[in-house]
């Protein structure tokens, strides 16, 4: 087989086989294939597309280039939940003890941040003393007690996705459908859960601005993991604006417990209640998704879930009283107002916006060296759809330094606003199965 032939047969438009397909992962990945010669099959396959057996191929290569995780000493039907990733996100943190409570085990490895704010390693370590490390033994032992356990990622998984994704960012293939679903997906199934749930994010804040294209995505990601043999749904939400009114790290946190407290943050619970009942669909808790919808609003109303966080936090060494004391995660020095300078209704919100002013403030990473800070962030006060009055607050912005005035006005860029009222957003677009 040669390189050379591959890559023409692609750039022709015509599916590659198994063989082809392994041949080249493989070739990468121990060099015998250069740089020069992936990049332009990555090319060939940014234009031609990939056949849907195309793209379960090759997550199957990427999945057995490096190490799976395994799971089976851990009872029950493990469900993951993966984001393709979005402003102020923090379902993790709501759902994992939700579907906890449900009886889910959730056995979650996460990544840093590199961005707007940290990952969810980076988000619980706003945490007093919680340990992002565990032993492997103490790791099992710990969601098979309390139903969740999060650590930091180890092992070697799915390497060359790692090579290829580095090769992606300086090759300008990055936003290819059959490249990220493969992509995400082969990380996912090297986790070794039974079952996963996808936040595929759509609009303006998202990897995929077009619903049509979020939908691509979906399906493509659900046809593979169902491939390889891992029930897998996705759900399409919104990310036109930022997801509920916290964006950085302590403050993220602080609003999740919120919402496990049983406050109603619209956007925010809709989506995390959404996401659980399907992964408890998946793991057969429930027969029907009312009756789970139901039975999880009361998880959230009745303490349930709050209580699993509780004991995954302290199982992890973290000190819970934050959870009836917010102000015992780490605090900013300042607090500063961002005003609207007119009167009018929000029309649209530039969620990067807000996530690169949350970055200049220290909540997220522009390099793999750089250090968050936990106690910065952004609140919001206004939403899409929310009527405004010269001089209201748009944000407060959370800051360790005195002077925010770049960021207040990258803020107040953020939002459109309109002299016509504006219809809020609508959180979940579709689910795909
Ligand atoms: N996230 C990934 O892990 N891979 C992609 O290609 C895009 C987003």
């Amino acid at each position: 087989m040669r390189m050379i032939d591959i890559i023409e047969r692609k750039r022709n438009g015509e599916s590659l086989s198994e063989q082809e397909i392994a041949y080249f992962i493989e070739g990468y990945l121990d060099e015998s294939i250069p740089d020069y010669q992936v990049s332009a099959l990555l090319m060939a396959i940014y234009y031609q597309d990939m056949s849907q057996e195309e793209i379960a191929y090759l997550t199957k290569y990427m999945v057995a280039s490096g190490d799976t995780i395994d799971l089976s000493s851990i009872q029950g039907h493990k469900v993951d939940k993966h984001s393709t990733g979005g402003v102020g996100d923090k379902t993790t943190f709501i759902v994992g003890p939700l579907v906890g409570a449900a009886g889910i085990p959730v056995a979650k490895m996460s990544g840093r941040g590199l961005g707007h704010t940290g990952g969810t390693i980076d988000k619980l370590e706003s945490i007093t003393g919680f340990k992002v490390e565990l032993t492997n033994q103490q790791f099992i032992d710990n969601v098979n007690r309390h139903k969740l356990a999060v650590v930091g990622q180890t092992g070697n998984l799915a390497p060359a996705d790692k090579k290829l994704y580095a090769l992606r960012d300086v090759t300008a293939t990055v936003d290819s459908i059959p490249l990220i679903a493969s992509s995400i997906m082969s990380k996912k199934i090297a986790s070794g859960a039974d079952g996963i749930v996808l936040d595929v994010k759509t609009g303006s804040g998202a990897f995929m601005k077009s619903l049509e294209d979020s939908q691509r995505l979906a399906e493509a990601m659900v046809t593979i993991g169902n491939q390889l043999g891992r029930q897998t749904i996705a759900v399409i939400s919104d990310m036109n604006q930022p997801l509920g009114f916290e964006v950085g790290n302590a403050n993220e946190v602080k609003e999740a417990m919120q919402v496990l407290q049983g406050e109603k943050i619209a956007d925010l619970r809709e989506l995390a209640v959404e996401l659980a009942a399907q992964m408890t669909l998946i793991a057969g808790i429930y027969d029907h998704y009312d009756t789970a919808v139901q039975a999880l609003e009361a998880k959230l109303d009745n303490g349930e879930a709050l209580a699993c966080f509780k004991d995954f936090i302290e199982a992890q060494g973290g000190d819970s009283a934050f959870i009836d004391d917010f102000n015992l995660l780490p605090q900013p020095s300042y607090n500063i107002e961002v005003k609207a300078h007119t009167d009018g209704y929000i029309h649209e919100m530039a969620a990067e916006k807000i996530g690169l002013a949350a970055m200049h403030l220290g909540a997220g990473r522009a390099t793999k060296e750089d250090t968050i800070d936990h106690s910065v962030g952004i609140t919001l006060k206004k939403k899409i759809g929310d009527s405004i009055v010269k001089g209201d607050t748009l944000a407060i912005l959370h800051s360790n330094k005195d002077q925010a005035d770049e960021v207040g006005e990258i803020v107040k860029q953020a939002y459109t606003i309109s002299q016509s009222p504006a219809e809020p957003r609508q959180m979940i677009y579709r689910v795909v199965k």
